[in-house]
């Protein structure tokens, strides 16, 4: 029997992905599924040998689960983890944690009141390129960094209505900070630590289907004295996502289309790195691995929710200076 006995909550792609990759651990098995969807419940269920669900609360009410995978549309990442944590689960959330603060501290709450471990899925400091520059900063050849800039900008979510409707609603989704930028604030975070102030100038440009910002500029100050830069939105016919990550000694460069990395430490050559050459654990294994080490050691997991709180901190904070034309002091 595995150590761990996970559910999965909700079999969309990225559930279906996280499900796809507990696979891929000698100690954890998918053991049930659940979709309001029954055929991809169902098909998920059958490719993975695990029992099928509609009710998410059926779910939750089995014995044989330890923990469970919540991979549902983002307005019900906190009622899904509150529920899972009240019946003793584990539970793994996607990213967002979930639309405010507020909903954050309640996830955290209930899982302490439980005694369950919450741990959210930041990926993105995992991937190839995300984990090439933390591998660099943490060399200490660059000294300290004091800046993150990053562009990530796109057009629509594919073509009108190739996504699921969740995704057009600020109100279900929250936005492009929340559904897409989780990754970049977490990413600053990761080498800047916590911010302490946040503006933002955003706008409705160009997409009329959908009912938030297409473009955001968002300058975040870190309490240690670094500075964050994220430009991002859903604006652009041409798709970008590069950045810059300065360092009182060196300097990084990358271009994640491009899986290019490219650096200069003072007084050397500039070096140009392709990622694609380099070998990494698969992201969202590695996160599942932790989370169900962090299981079975009983530990911390590695990117606990008061880390997801943080990032919705930054998100929510940037919404508020747009909104009001001023700075966003932190904690909200
Ligand atoms: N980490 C990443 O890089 C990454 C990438 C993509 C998506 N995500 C996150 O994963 C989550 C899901 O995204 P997706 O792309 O899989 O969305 P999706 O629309 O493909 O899937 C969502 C699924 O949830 C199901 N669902 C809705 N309400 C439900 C309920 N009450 N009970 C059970 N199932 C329910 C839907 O039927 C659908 O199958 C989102 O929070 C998203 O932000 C993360």
């Amino acid at each position: 029997m595995p150590n761990v006995r996970l559910g999965l909550i909700s079999c969309g792609n990225m559930g279906a992905s996280l499900a796809r990759s507990v696979h891929g651990l000698p100690d954890a098995a998918v053991v049930a599924v659940c979709d309001i969807v029954e055929e991809k419940a169902c098909a998920l269920a059958g490719e993975l040998d695990a029992r099928c669900f509609t009710d998410y609360m059926e779910l939750l009410g089995c014995d044989d689960i330890d923990a469970v995978i919540v991979a549902s549309p983002n307005f019900a990442h906190c009622e899904m983890t509150v529920a899972a944590a009240d019946a003793k689960k584990h539970v793994f959330c996607e990213k967002p944690m979930a639309l405010n603060v507020a909903d954050c501290r309640a996830m955290i709450e209930a899982c302490e009141r439980s005694g369950v471990k919450l741990m959210v899925g930041q990926v993105l400091r995992y991937l190839p390129v995300f984990e090439t520059i933390t591998e660099l900063v943490e060399s200490g050849d660059f000294g300290r960094p004091f800046s993150v800039s990053t562009c990530r900008i796109g057009g629509a979510w594919g073509a009108a209505g190739a996504r699921a409707p969740w995704r057009y609603k600020a109100e279900q989704c929250g936005g492009v900070l929340f559904e897409v930028n989780q990754h970049e604030i977490d990413y600053m975070r990761r080498l800047l630590g916590d911010a302490k102030s946040v503006f933002a100038a955003m706008g409705q440009y160009v997409r009329q289907d959908i009912d938030f910002a297409d473009l955001n500029y968002v300058l975040i100050h870190f309490q240690r004295g670094g500075i964050g830069c994220l430009m991002t939105g859903q604006a652009a016919e041409i798709g970008s996502y590069d950045g810059k990550v300065l360092c009182d000694k060196g300097s990084i460069f990358f271009d994640n289309g491009r899986r290019r990395v490219t650096y200069r430490v003072a007084g050397k050559e500039p070096v140009e790195i392709d990622v694609r050459k380099r070998k990494f654990e698969p992201g969202v294994r590695k996160e599942l691995r932790q989370f169900c080490e962090a299981i079975v050691r009983d530990e911390e997991p590695a990117i606990p929710g008061s880390e997801g709180l943080r990032n919705v901190e930054i998100a929510e904070a940037a919404i508020l200076s747009a909104r009001e034309g001023r700075l966003a002091e932190l904690p909200l």
